[in-house]
């Protein structure tokens, strides 16, 4: 369970640039939870994930974990408990190592293949296997050569291989074209159901936002404007959530072509 009470960040305090990037803002997360989140750029999305995942400490307010308070915890500390995925692929891996030996990093075997078992190797065989993007016959082979999705896929291996209290994915899927990220975000589904994750899913889809996960949380300004889940969120379609957006804000959201297209035509 992760309880967010009252935060708030501000960058370049005190000069020009002094930027109020979250604003008061609170959230509590159950277990098991799936929440999609969306909001213009500039919003705040990944710096409440940089506040979640201690990437720097936020000015006020209070986050715990588990029952923990995190609130002043160092970032190596939290990443022990918190997976995180960027719009980057080449973020969160080694491109020289091979597949195995990011796999058996991530598995806590200090990267050296010599220390993962003949027995682990299988089982890393068996998750690449699942993935079915052929990679399951190419884990001697430096990350580096990857396509942007199949190092999506195993980044997000990486980070669930011991399942954290909470997944952190911030657009994961933007970089990507629309068949490796829809194929992408499947395989996000399947991870988080198979460990029963709490997952955080930042994402620039209106229509991935509504159909992954079970809750959705639109940011603006530093603040969560709109929290829906259920029966609201079950019948809701991209142009309501649009809709909301402007009454609640009183602006239209920016018409940002990646925000309005499906995952398959953007
Ligand atoms: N490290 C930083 N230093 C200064 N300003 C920042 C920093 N990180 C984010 N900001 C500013 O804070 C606001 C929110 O940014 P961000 O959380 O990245 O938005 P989003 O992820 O919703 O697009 C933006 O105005 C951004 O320019
Ligand atoms: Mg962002």
């Amino acid at each position: 369970m992760l309880n967010i009470s009252h935060i708030s960040k501000t960058f370049n305090p005190g000069t020009a640039d002094s930027k109020l990037a979250l604003d008061d803002l609170c959230l509590d997360v159950d277990d098991g939870e799936f929440i999609t989140i969306i909001g213009a750029n500039g919003a705040g999305k990944s710096t409440l994930f940089g506040a979640i995942a201690g990437s720097f400490f936020t000015d006020e307010g209070r986050i715990t974990l588990d029952g923990e308070d995190i609130t002043m915890m160092p970032e190596y500390l939290r990443a022990r408990k918190i997976g995180r995925l960027f719009q980057d692929p080449m973020r969160g891996t080694a491109p020289g190592m091979t597949i195995e030996e990011n796999l058996s990093l991530a598995a806590g075997h200090g990267g050296w293949l010599s220390m993962a078992g003949s027995g682990q190797k299988k089982e890393f065989r068996e998750m690449l296997r699942q993935l079915e993007m052929g990679l399951e016959d190419r884990m001697k082979q430096p990350m580096g050569l990857l396509s942007g999705g199949q190092r999506q896929a195993v980044t997000l291996l990486m980070a669930t291989i011991n399942p954290p209290s909470l997944l952190l994915l911030d657009e994961h899927t933007a970089a990507l074209d629309p068949a490796a990220a829809d194929k992408v975000l499947a395989i996000t589904e399947e991870v988080v159901k198979k460990d029963h994750l709490t997952c955080l899913m930042i994402t620039h889809n209106m229509q991935s936002a509504l159909k992954l996960g079970t809750r959705t949380l639109m940011m603006d300004a530093g603040r969560i404007i709109l929290d829906v889940s259920g029966s609201e969120r079950g019948s809701m379609k991209v142009e309501d959530l649009l809709e909301r957006f402007k009454s609640i804000s009183g602006k239209a959201l920016d018409n940002d072509r990646m925000l309005l297209t499906s995952e398959k035509d953007s």
